[in-house]
């Protein structure tokens, strides 16, 4: 087990050394998703990330879940080396969501029966021993905590819930087990804008409550900025921008905007950040 390296007295837990991932490698299609990517995440990251279309963000999130393998580079979690460990080797230490409120619950089974597999997938880190006395007490406990009263609701089939009842269910389920990282992946994009919000609060509520250390791509640079305590910005594969929360504390979405010009040397251009300027979308 690689030793953890100590800085400004955190250590790592989330290590990308000289990572690139290529698609389609020596072929005219060829493409450079990641690009010499070297990140440290420590306890107490909340980072936000935004970029063009076709920048490398959902992929870097995936190299980091096992669901792409990089083609160079090692990747470790609290101090392991898992660079060679299929996804679901790694999932145990991941909590993951994306935009599609379909996938990160099981429609037919209930609101209950989800959380129940969940509580399952997390017993083996050690979650039963949090559970104190009755399981469905717990179950309505953080649930309560999303404030949309789905602990009202536990034999619900999740087929009938909307979607951003669905995302909150799901958020509760991938940190029911306090994972060492969470991995957010523009997983309030496919909401309306009051569901959007609730999400993102809710968000922030556990991410708090639990000390998550997070990982969140956006495409909304309000969100990018109001949230977390670290923004970073990716542009053709690289990690272009990634500024700290002093810095990222003064920052207005010009400015912000301004700064990624400068240091990629192009416009952002995101269909939906430009949608959302135009006053098309949420
Ligand atoms: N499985 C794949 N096979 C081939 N090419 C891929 C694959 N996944 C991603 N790519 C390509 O890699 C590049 C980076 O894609 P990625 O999805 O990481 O971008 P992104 O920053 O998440 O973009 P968006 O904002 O549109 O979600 C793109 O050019 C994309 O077409
Ligand atoms: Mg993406």
């Amino acid at each position: 087990m690689e030793r953890y390296t100590l800085k400004r007295g955190r250590s790592i837990m989330i290590k990308l050394s000289s990572v690139y991932k290529v698609f389609f490698p020596g072929t005219p299609n060829e493409i450079l998703a990641l690009r010499n990517i070297n990140l440290h995440i420590r306890p107490g990251d909340f980072i936000t990330v935004i970029g063009s279309n076709g920048a490398g963000k959902s992929t870097l999130l995936k190299v980091i879940s096992g669901g792409e393998m990089a083609d160079e580079g090692r990747i470790t979690i609290a101090g392991k080396d898992v660079t060679d460990c299929p996804e679901h080797q790694r999932a145990a230490d991941l909590g993951r969501i994306d935009q599609n409120p379909l996938t990160g619950t099981a429609a037919e089974m209930t609101i209950e029966e989800n959380l129940a597999l969940a509580y399952l997938r997390g017993k083996k880190r050690g979650l039963g021993l949090a559970v104190i006395g009755n399981r469905q007490k717990y179950f309505r406990e953080v649930l309560a905590e999303t404030g949309l009263g789905l602990e009202e609701r536990l034999q619900t089939p999740v087929g009938t819930l909307s979607g951003g009842q669905r995302q909150a269910l799901a958020l509760v389920m991938a940190t029911l087990a306090l994972p060492k990282l969470l991995l957010l992946d523009e997983h309030t994009a496919a909401l309306d804008p009051q569901a959007a919000r609730q999400i993102m609060e809710t968000t922030a509520r556990l991410v708090q409550a639990k000390s998550l250390i997070t990982l969140m791509i956006t495409h909304n640079m309000e969100q990018a900025l109001s949230f977390g305590n670290r923004l970073m910005m990716m542009h053709r594969g690289r990690i272009v921008l990634d500024i700290a929360q002093e810095e990222k504390r003064q920052l207005s979405v010009p400015q912000l905007i301004a700064k990624f010009t400068a240091a990629s040397g192009s416009a952002l251009a995101d269909d939906r950040m430009l949608l959302e300027k135009e006053g098309f979308s949420g």
